[in-house]
């Protein structure tokens, strides 16, 4: 008998309302792994991410998150259960502090000690929240406030992150420190799922790595397959892979 798997993604097929955006998407996730979707503008990529919270509902197919369907629930309710998404734009309140916007996260929470020693834990993760917690969110600069994000959902006390092109707009130095929250995370106990246009680092990041084309899953394998594979570095990466495999591992 095959284990449950943790998350399971099978024939999905979902759209808003036109015709179907994803076709019938297969996807296995592993406890404690990090994935990479990658693929081109327009494959469904953050339609895929939506089915998972369920902000998009799939027309057919299944999603299972330890043996429990998705399909049909509430975002709300897939919150409850532990999976917690940073979508693809900033989603701070711009005129509340970082720590107010940081609390918010723990609105599913009621217990003000479990607050209050998970803010302790994030303040240590990241210190940015500790200096800046009176400040306006909306003063920080882009790449501040995707880590205010991270600091954010991360009071849910998640078992899944789900990441949106979490490095859009970030500077190489931010998005270096970006990529190392993302691993600390992951190294923290959470399973993470991300889209990346960075393929190249993120798929390096990644134990899973899934190309998306057209509304169906086109290759997936280890991060480091799917970035040597000859046809997709073509057409989704660029340049030489080689160097991409070789060159600078942890710059
Ligand atoms: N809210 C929406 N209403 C109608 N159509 C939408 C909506 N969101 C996305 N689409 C359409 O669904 C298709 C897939 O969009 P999606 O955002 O999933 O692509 P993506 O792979 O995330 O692209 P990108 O790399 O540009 O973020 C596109 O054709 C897009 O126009
Ligand atoms: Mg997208």
């Amino acid at each position: 008998m095959p284990e449950t798997p943790f998350l399971e993604v099978q024939g999905v097929i979902a759209g808003y309302g036109g015709g179907d955006v994803l076709k019938g998407v297969d996807l296995t996730v592993g406890e404690g792994a990090i994935t990479c979707i990658v693929g081109p503008n327009g494959s469904g990529k953050s339609t895929l991410l939506k089915t998972l919270s369920g902000l998009v509902r799939p027309r057919a197919g299944e999603i299972r998150f330890r043996g429990v369907n998705l399909v049909g629930k509430s975002p709300r309710e897939i919150l409850r259960l532990g999976i917690v998404q940073i979508p693809q734009n900033h989603s701070l309140f711009r005129e509340m502090t970082v720590e107010q916007n940081v609390e918010l996260g723990a609105f599913l929470e009621r217990d003000r000690r479990v607050i209050a020693e998970r803010l302790e834990r994030i303040r240590g993760l990241f210190p940015l929240v500790a200096e800046r917690a009176g400040e306006k969110a909306g003063s920080l600069s882009g790449g501040q406030q995707r880590l205010v994000e991270f600091a954010r959902c991360l009071m849910l006390d998640p078992k899944v992150v789900v990441l949106d092109e979490p490095s859009m707009g970030l500077d190489p130095k931010t998005l270096r420190r970006m990529f190392a929250t993302v691993r600390a995370m992951n190294e923290a106990g959470r399973t993470i799922i991300l889209v990346e246009q960075n393929a190249r680092q993120g798929l390096k990041l990644s134990d899973q790595g899934v190309v998306l084309e057209n509304g169906r899953v086109r290759l997936t394998g280890s991060g480091t397959e799917v970035l040597h594979n000859p046809e997709i570095g073509a057409l989704y990466l660029g340049g030489s892979l080689e160097e991409a495999a070789t060159g600078g591992d942890h710059g």
